[in-house]
């Protein structure tokens, strides 16, 4: 099947050659595009695109005019708890009356709240919400999705949770990476984090590794949760299964994770509002993507991770949307992006940048998505007539997406 798109206001994001997997420093401030462009999809794929001034005699199936709208690739969403039961809406009402989501967490709330929830939930009913959820971020222009574990906290609810990030993967046209995050929160049976890591590791672990249930592991390296040591026997571990690293880091103190994780070759470091000075030198030249969570900011009210230094200090930087029921219920990516710019100071090309190439490298699938490239996904967002592409982020909280196409066909949910 051909499909062709012209009279595209703008086709943004069109990098036919990335030298890099990602964009650091400088490089963010950069956003190619064509103006008034035409672009082919064959089978899935870009299979073509240029300027309408020289398109050439094309043979195609389908057409469709797109007068006045832009295209760009599809967010890529590399952080998300998309699995989970219930909500937290109770918490929501305590931050309001005054508790810090520290607070809740100790008198019994937070992620402990949600697994007990979770537990009790039966597999196809935990299915038909994360669907619905995963159906809601797929028309908000997501077309890429990292999902993790981590609300189940043993070994049966843990597998339960991927095993639905499988179902998932089976039956939407979404690109779909899922992470082991046992490591989440110490369930009150164990009696510290070390005991109960070595549980993760002798016991679920190599359940996950057998099934290929997970593509990458995780843990939540931060005071009263994960210590450093636990981070490195977690990454240690999962890199002996083939599982790289992506990595909760530093969101209320820095306590060395984010070493670790280097050490360790994470994939991704992810959260960073808080960090140190060394935290920016042990990132740089490094395979590691740090990733920020401005709706999680947004909605528990911490520190913004500082993206303008990180950029500043010539670091690379993707944005996602951490969404979950505690932090944030929200998965938003076009939230996510105004957020960046309005926050944490990125310009509109930077914080587009970090929340589609970047981000397709931070979840390990920058091959085949998060620019306009020949032969990658056609996973396209297409906008409404929005005068430039700036407006998206300009235009804070409004939906300025006409259609979304997915492996190449129009979405209909
Ligand atoms: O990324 N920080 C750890 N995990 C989640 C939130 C967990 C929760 O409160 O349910 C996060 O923000
Ligand atoms: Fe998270």
């Amino acid at each position: 099947m051909k499909t062709l798109l012209y009279n595209i206001k703008e086709l943004i994001q069109v990098r036919e050659h990335l030298n890099n997997k990602f964009l650091k420093g400088e490089e963010m401030k950069t956003l190619p595009s064509i103006k008034n462009a035409w672009l082919l999809i064959e089978d899935g794929k870009i299979s073509n695109y240029g300027s309408m001034e020289d398109m050439p005699a094309i043979a195609y199936e389908q057409q469709v005019d797109l007068n006045g709208k832009m295209v760009l690739p599809s967010w890529v969403d590399s952080h998300t708890h998309l699995v989970y039961a219930g909500n937290r809406e109770q918490e929501f009402v305590d931050r309001i009356n005054g508790l810090t989501y520290e607070e809740i967490a100790k008198k019994g709330g937070g992620i402990k709240n949600s697994a007990k929830k979770l537990q009790e939930t039966p597999e196809d009913q935990l299915y038909k919400e994360a669907a619905a959820r995963l159906e809601e971020v797929i028309k908000m222009g997501t077309g890429a999705i990292e999902i993790k574990s981590g609300y189940g906290l043993t070994t049966e609810a843990e597998l339960k949770i991927l095993r639905v990030i499988k179902r998932l993967k089976e039956n939407y046209p979404i690109s779909i990476k899922s992470t082991f995050l046992a490591a989440h929160a110490v369930p009150k049976s164990f009696h510290n984090s070390k005991a109960y890591v070595e549980h993760i590791i002798k016991d679920m672990l190599p359940v996950v590794a057998k099934e290929k249930l997970a593509d990458y592991i995780d843990i939540f390296c931060e005071k009263g949760y994960f210590t450093v040591e636990d981070t490195k026997n977690i990454l240690e571990a999962g890199a002996a299964v083939g599982l790289q690293g992506k990595v909760h880091v530093n969101q209320f103190n820095a306590i060395g994770g984010i070493q670790e994780s280097v050490k360790q070759n994470a994939l991704s470091v992810d959260h960073l509002e808080i960090m140190q000075e060394e935290d920016y030198n042990t990132l740089k030249n490094t395979q590691t993507m740090p990733v920020a969570l401005p709706s999680c900011s947004l909605f528990i009210g911490i520190p913004y991770a500082p993206a303008r230094k990180i950029i500043d200090k010539g670091l690379p930087l993707a944005l996602a949307t951490d969404y979950n029921p505690g932090t944030t219920p929200s998965g938003n990516m076009n939230l996510v992006v105004s957020l960046a710019c309005i926050k944490m100071k990125l310009t509109p090309e930077e914080a587009i940048n970090a929340a589609t190439i970047n981000a397709a490298y931070a979840m390990g699938v920058s091959d085949t998505l998060g620019s306009i490239t020949k032969n990658k996904k056609a996973n396209l967002i297409i906008t409404d007539k929005i005068p430039s592409y700036g407006f998206l982020p300009y235009s804070f909280g409004n939906n300025h997406i006409d259609q979304i196409i997915l492996d190449g066909k129009f979405i209909t949910y």
